[in-house]
């Protein structure tokens, strides 16, 4: 791998402020040509419960700094993302496949995190509330749960780091980080930074393995981890929750979803069109936030989808390192039958292809559109996490409303039109954590990202985003 700082390419586990070998290792591999990117050490539960230790003997010295202090160190971290962006999404791409002008943006999406809690830190305010008596009064403070054990996902290797660890710093909380084992690179890095920016030993710890169940079971397990967060599929989700129930920890999830993209008969279509593209294709498809079900009004149906043909034709796909790269290749071939599969089902009950369609070289899948989806195919119900896009025809508001709600998730949901008082109902009426309006551009540090249903609870971002990581004390006093 080729960077300007080769420093960013840590092997190695990251615990205590040291760089920790393993016995084993895993390889990392380029999912678009499939070469070895190198060997990370391959840990398990012993590491992982040295990891913890670490981070409970940091937990005191670290939260009793005070909050402009913890700010100040974060700030660096975010600094260094900054100065270093190129190099880390030259990581991220190598080892996840997106796009480099997406990986790019992922950096900097991921280090406006740390800036936007680095500022929160100071913003712990606890209440003063008035009491039940004359002779009491009643205060409120926040402090910080302890051990926070991190789980983060492929699709998003450095973002998703970010968003769960700065909080957790900021609000004086240590974390033991588990990053998914195919895109282990970006974490090290990160690791590697907050070396140089000054966080101290213990307080952020990498444990990376190829094994995440047993380090998830280590963290759920573990009495000295005190909260649980974790972004990633719905399944995984409801076996870590089951496993945290035993020492009722603190948890947040964010999970899978099916989001749906509404087109009313009064919208732009040239910006729904482009919006669609923009939230169907990111990422070759895999966010939890792509848009999974396309909705149309049957009078503009044909007329959204003329428009979107040739947008999704010009998509070019192949390496991401490639500057006019679009579409990268999916994470691996699970991946890839899957959307074959849903591809295959779609077809075979009555969808037509319009555009694309077909497996390319490696691990590269056609962008695609469907037309004359139903509700009765697989695609309609499960996550896609593949560049299909499948388009589906409405009448009325309150049956896209119902099929839009029809489904066991709830993250995030977009729709485009101009009737303000349907936007009102609309954006009320879907059972999602995060609705777009005439927009697929939600994901930022100042909104709170998370969603309902089996997508999970908590939100990350946000003034909101600190407190997972806070316990909210009251003292009653007698004066
Ligand atoms: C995700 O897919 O889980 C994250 C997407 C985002 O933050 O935009």
């Amino acid at each position: 791998m080729n960077l300007t700082n080769q420093q960013l390419l840590q092997h190695q586990a990251f615990i205590n402020g040291e760089w920790v070998k393993a016995e084993k290792s895993f390889e990392v591999k380029n999912p678009y040509d499939n070469t070895s990117l190198g060997e990370v050490a391959d840990l398990g539960a012993e590491e992982t419960k040295l990891a913890i230790e670490a981070a409970e003997n940091a937990f005191i010295p670290w939260k009793n700094l005070t909050a402009s202090k913890r700010s100040r160190i974060l700030k660096k971290w975010c600094a260094l993302q900054h100065k270093h962006k190129k190099d880390l999404a030259t990581i991220l791409t190598l080892e996840q496949g997106k796009p480099y002008a997406e990986a790019l943006g992922e950096i900097v999406y991921g280090a406006s995190f740390v800036e936007w809690f680095a500022e929160e830190a100071k913003r712990v305010y606890g209440d003063v509330i008035p009491g039940h008596g004359n002779d009491k009064r009643i205060t409120i403070i926040k402090q910080a749960i302890g051990v926070v054990g991190a789980i983060t996902p492929w699709n998003f290797p450095s973002a998703m780091i970010t968003r769960k660890v700065a909080p957790a710093l900021a609000a004086g909380c240590t974390v033991v980080l588990k990053p998914s084992e195919l895109t282990p690179f970006s974490a090290l890095a990160l690791a590697k930074l907050a070396e140089e920016a000054g966080i101290p030993p213990g307080v952020f710890n990498v444990v990376t393995s190829a094994k995440a169940s047993i380090i998830g079971q280590e963290f759920c397990s573990n009495p000295k981890v005190k909260k649980i967060s974790f972004t990633g599929s719905t399944r995984v989700g409801k076996i870590l929750l089951s496993q945290a129930a035993e020492g009722v920890k603190k948890v947040s999830l964010e999970l899978g979803g099916n989001a749906p993209f509404i087109v009313f008969d009064d919208a732009s279509i040239e910006e729904a069109v482009a919006g669609c593209v923009d939230s169907k294709f990111r990422n070759a498809g895999q966010t939890c936030i792509c848009t999974n079900r396309i909705f149309v009004q049957e009078g503009i149906y044909d007329a959204f989808i003329s428009k979107l043909i040739p947008k999704v034709k010009a998509l070019k796909t192949g390496s991401g390192m490639e500057v006019d790269t679009k579409v990268g290749p999916l994470i691996n071939m699970a991946a890839l039958e899957s959307t074959k599969a849903l591809l295959n089902d779609a077809l075979s009950k009555g969808a037509k292809m319009v555009e694309g369609g077909n497996h390319l070289e490696g691990l590269l899948f056609e962008p695609t559109i469907l037309s004359e989806a139903q509700a009765n195919m697989d695609i309609f119900k499960k996550e896609i996490f593949g560049p299909i896009a499948a388009v589906y025809k409405f009448q009325t508001e309150d049956e896209v409303i119902r099929l839009a709600n029809d489904t066991n998730y709830g993250l995030a949901a977009y729709f485009y039109g101009r009737d303000y008082a349907r936007i009102w109902r609309v954006a009320e009426g879907l059972e999602y954590g995060m609705v777009g309006i005439n927009t697929t551009l939600i994901s930022s540090s100042l909104s709170p990202f998370g969603g309902v249903k089996e997508s999970g609870f908590g939100r990350e971002g946000s003034k909101y985003g600190i407190s997972e990581y806070l316990n909210i004390k009251s003292m009653v006093w007698k004066i």
